[in-house]
């Protein structure tokens, strides 16, 4: 998912100097690994982190010092360390050889073929990156799970690792990370815990011991959880299906608002005041995306299926439902706002990344919604400061009816209604009496993250449809 990679310059740096008191490798530098690597290699200089990927075009940007990806606060972290003690390469066998402690962050998405299709993780990356440690390993090392994976897959691990009996040892972690895009940085340094799985037999614990001592370098040790491995995996997916359902559960809440009259940022506000509830994760919205929550769900809800817990399952999985409801929903209102024809109509969508401050689109539901409104035979216009190139290649092939704008100005020129999708403090700050004489009137906005001043929209002239409040229109 991170594209237009062509334009770094080549230059690989050299892999870690055998100096460091601990010599770290992670295998795959994307959204997950490559901030996490850096910051590790930022707060403990004394370690030689060294972060490896099949992806060259990828390297060769997190080596320019432009990483591939946006992120608030990456550049200057990974410009504090590259070359010091962070390091980005493709060989990946030599990076096996020369380092102790190996995170593994490859991505695991939802199978799309065969037994599990749609639902089960697919593990053949992550099955080729533990054939390659066990291929290239020449001394013991410390393999540490980072990516999300279905329970028991350290188990998977240990036992393709342990058919080598020539002395050379693997000890398997589950390490997974909780960092959320857009704030991976913060989350990082500060993080609300880190949790690290392990094995309970001697070995495993002082593995594990290993671990905690690295992150104890910036992390407060009472936010170090240690737990057994199967327990750490299963948080992880548990934790994620928690903030999920929460935004299912609002978003469910937002249609009986839709239907009565209530207000569901009122709704939502007196709900979270109850310290047992919170008020965090509560934003009604068009639908949550990312590259998470949907492909966790479904991986606990395959899990269940496969263990007999039907009804389990079937709770899970409501709430993946539930999303895909709610963007069909906001689809839905917005053909019978505009007299139930949308054939012919230029709809601008505010926002293509699946929340801000990111520029990753996967799992976005703008593409959903875009998809949507161009079978109704709506042209659409996208644009997002960050996420057009990922929106260009996520709308691939179906190009009739969409174009790509940069300038929001420019993107709502002659269209009928504009479509929020992310909530980028920029949509805020618009000047909307110019973008309403740019318009075509009646004019309508759908503000799927509710973070518009909808009152003073609609008393510019505009006919204002947010998500769980009644809309504001002049008919
Ligand atoms: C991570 C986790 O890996 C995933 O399980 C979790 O659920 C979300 O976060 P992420 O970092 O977002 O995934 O994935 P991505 O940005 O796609 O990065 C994975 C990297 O691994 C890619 O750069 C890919 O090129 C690399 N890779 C993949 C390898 O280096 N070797 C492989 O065999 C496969
Ligand atoms: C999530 C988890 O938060 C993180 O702990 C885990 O490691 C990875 O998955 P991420 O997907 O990066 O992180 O972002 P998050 O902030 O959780 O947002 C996910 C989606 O939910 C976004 O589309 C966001 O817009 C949406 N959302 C979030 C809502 O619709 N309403 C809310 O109240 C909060």
């Amino acid at each position: 998912m991170l594209k237009r990679l062509s334009k770094y310059p080549i230059c690989e740096s050299k892999q870690v100097p055998m100096k460091f008191e601990k010599r770290i490798l992670c295998i795959g530098a994307g959204y997950v690994g490559g901030p996490t690597m850096a910051v590790i290699a930022a707060k403990c200089p004394r370690y030689g982190v060294t972060v490896v990927d099949v992806a060259r075009g990828r390297i060769d940007a997190w080596n320019s010092g432009k990483p591939p990806i946006y992120e608030p606060g990456l550049d200057d972290v990974v410009r504090s360390a590259l070359g010091r003690n962070l390091f980005f390469s493709t060989d990946i066998a030599r990076g096996i050889r020369e380092n102790d402690i190996i995170f593994v962050s490859v991505n695991t998405p939802t199978k799309t073929f065969g037994a599990g299709a749609g639902m089960a993780a697919d593990l053949q990356y992550w099955e080729l990156v533990a054939r390659q440690i066990l291929e290239h390993a020449e001394s013991s090392k410390i393999v540490i799970e980072k990516s999300t994976l279905p329970v028991k897959t350290a188990q998977a691990m240990e036992r393709i690792l342990m058919s080598r009996n020539d002395g050379v040892h693997f000890d398997v972690l589950s390490n997974p990370e909780f960092l959320a895009e857009g704030t991976a940085i913060r989350d990082l340094l500060c993080p609300d815990r880190v949790l690290i799985g392990s094995r309970e037999t001697e070995r495993g614990l002082k593995a594990r011991e290993e671990l905690v001592e690295i992150y104890a370098n910036w992390v407060p040790r009472e936010r170090i959880v240690t737990s057994n491995i199967w327990s750490s995996e299963l948080s992880k997916l548990a934790s994620n299906f928690f903030l999920a359902q929460r935004i299912s559960t609002i978003n469910a809440i937002s249609a009986i608002c839709e239907k009565t009259g209530a207000d569901v940022s009122e709704v939502a506000r007196i709900v979270g005041m109850d310290s047992r509830i919170g008020g965090k994760f509560l934003n009604a919205s068009v639908g949550f995306g990312g590259s998470c929550f949907k492909k966790d769900i479904l991986n606990l809800v395959y899990l269940c299926r496969v263990e007999g817990l039907e009804e389990v399952a079937d709770y899970l999985e409501r709430v993946v439902r539930i999303n895909e409801y709610q963007k069909e929903r906001f689809v839905l209102n917005m053909l019978r706002a505009m007299f139930n024809t949308l054939a012919g109509k230029k709809i601008c969508l505010f926002g293509f990344a699946f929340k801000a401050d990111t520029g990753d689109t996967r799992q976005s539901p703008a593409i959903d919604v875009a998809r949507r409104l161009l079978e109704e035979h709506a042209e659409v216009v996208v644009t997002d400061p960050q996420a057009l190139a990922n929106a260009r290649e996520d709308l691939a092939g179906v190009e009739k009816g969409l174009s790509f704008v940069e300038d929001p100005y420019e993107a709502v020129r002659g269209c009928h209604a504009i479509a929020v999708m992310t909530e980028w403090t920029l949509y805020r700050g618009l000047d909307y009496r110019k973008i309403l004489d740019l318009m075509v009137k009646p004019a309508f906005i759908f503000d799927g993250r509710n973070i518009l001043d909808h009152k003073a929209l609609f008393e510019l002239g505009f006919n204002v449809y947010p998500i769980g409040k009644r809309p504001l229109s002049h008919f």
